[in-house]
């Protein structure tokens, strides 16, 4: 989904946004995929009412957006890799377009899946039974976003790893605790405190979803 950015900042890659679609009370956590001049883009998985509404927004429709939330990936590595598992992919060809061009390995359940794949030109892609892990290079400063099983690997074969964690979200800047984490022994709000966590971290989720909201500003689909 292309959207027109008005006032709206792209942020920085592994940040997030908070969409809604019209007349839906909840709004869905998408990190941004693009920045095009004047836009933003993102990569949408339509499986629950939720993101199916917002995929269906018609050209010229308004939907509700907010952000850039969150923590992004640092990009002052020497020998990025980025790493990305299904819908995980989302803000990996933003995050390569910053850092000019790293080598990019992302895994799918399907070759229907594995479609996305074309917003990261020149990246190997896995499908399943083959994993992610088994396609990584070593000696790498890895990036990685996708399903927690996947970033718990990941952080097994480069424990120095950036890693994106996702989370159902509801408010998106720290107020309803529907995203909280359990990193250390410590709760954290993964929308203020993450997404992006570093080497230092032990993320386990446990997240309550609670109804709130804050929009900053209306984007033309
Ligand atoms: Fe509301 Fe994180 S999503 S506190």
């Amino acid at each position: 989904m292309r959207l027109e950015r008005g006032g709206l900042e792209p942020g920085s890659p592994g940040q997030f946004f908070m969409l809604s679609a019209p007349g839906r009370l909840l709004p869905r956590p998408m990190s941004l995929c693009l920045a095009p001049p004047g836009e933003l883009a993102f990569l949408i998985d339509p499986i629950g009412p939720g993101t199916r509404a917002i995929a269906a927004a018609a050209p010229g429709e308004s939907i509700d957006v907010l952000g850039p939330l969150g923590n992004g990936f640092r990009l002052d590595v020497e020998r990025p890799l980025l790493v990305g598992g299904g819908i995980g992919i989302a803000p990996l060809p933003y995050l390569a377009e910053r850092l000019g061009g790293a080598p990019v390995v992302v895994g799918f359940r399907s070759e229907w899946h594995a479609e996305a794949a074309s917003l990261l030109p020149g990246a190997e892609v896995v499908v399943e039974p083959t994993l992610v892990t088994e396609a990584m290079p070593s000696g790498r400063d890895v990036l990685a976003c996708g399903p927690a099983s996947m970033l718990a690997a990941i952080r097994s074969a480069a424990p120095s790893a950036q890693l994106a964690w996702e989370a159902p979200m509801a408010c998106g800047y720290g107020a309803c605790y529907g995203c909280v984490v359990e990193i250390d022994g410590r709760l954290r709000r993964l929308c203020v405190e993450g997404p992006v966590l570093g080497p230092e971290t032990r993320a386990r989720q446990a997240s309550p979803l609670h109804e709130d909201q804050a929009p900053a500003g209306r984007a033309g689909a």
